[in-house]
């Protein structure tokens, strides 16, 4: 049996009220947050900069989970590793398979974890040999970009494919995560819940992480 995380995506807080948001997350048990960062070119959304993650890096001891959709992540992994970010998640679509391995790398330079995070439309198998280099690999199973979106189903074989290959990896996965669709990630062999819009709109947000990590 392995442990199961929900990761509450903070894209979903109230920003006007961010340190109440983050305590939030706290008392309802979260043990990781989840943090969007979007450049308007990678994705079709801009949201925030290592500005507001060290805000979030002041208001919680809780590590912060720091996903990178942005066409030149290497650019500033150093600046969101030095506000606060203890994993730093990159997409493979970004840098390509020439430019992979020192991107791993210089993500691992700054002393941060690095994840490898998947589009729905990308094959996992293409990027198999670099996975066994990484702390965790994370299945969009949405178009990145807007939180509130539905779950695709189609990222399901890939998950279970991945998940056959590499019985320990860490395998997050992010979009859509409610209620009707965690029992099914967790079947296919997710370990990691991102959770921004059912997570924050729930009345008891406790008794659904509480619900979620007990699902393994
Ligand atoms: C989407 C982001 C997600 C988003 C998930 O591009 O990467 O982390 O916050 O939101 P929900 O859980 O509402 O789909
Ligand atoms: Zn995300």
């Amino acid at each position: 049996m392995s442990t199961i995380r929900l990761l509450p995506s903070l894209l979903s807080a109230d920003f006007a009220h961010l340190a109440d948001e983050i305590a939030r997350c706290e008392a309802a048990g979260a043990s990781i947050l989840h943090v969007d960062v979007m450049d308007g070119h990678f994705v079709p959304n801009l949201s925030m900069g290592p500005f507001i993650v060290e805000a979030m890096r002041r208001s919680t001891r809780l590590p912060l989970d720091v996903h990178l959709m942005m066409t030149d992540p290497l650019r500033y992994v150093g600046e969101f590793r030095a506000a606060g970010a203890d994993a730093i998640t990159i997409h493979v679509e970004a840098l390509g398979q020439r430019a992979l391995p020192a991107a791993i790398e210089a993500v691992r330079a700054t002393g941060a974890e690095v994840g490898l995070a998947l589009n729905p439309d990308t094959d996992p198998e293409l990027w198999f040999p670099h996975f066994a280099h990484v702390d965790l690999v994370m299945f969009m199973t949405v178009y990145p970009g807007f939180g509130g979106q539905a779950f695709i189903p189609q990222v399901r074989p890939r998950i279970r494919a991945t998940r056959a290959a590499f019985p320990k990896l860490p395998i997050q996965v992010d979009g859509g995560i409610a209620r009707d669709t965690i029992p099914q990630v967790v079947a296919d062999g997710a370990t990691r819940l991102v959770c921004g819009s059912a997570f924050f709109k729930d009345k008891d947000p406790a008794a659904f992480l509480r619900w979620a990590e007990s699902q393994a």
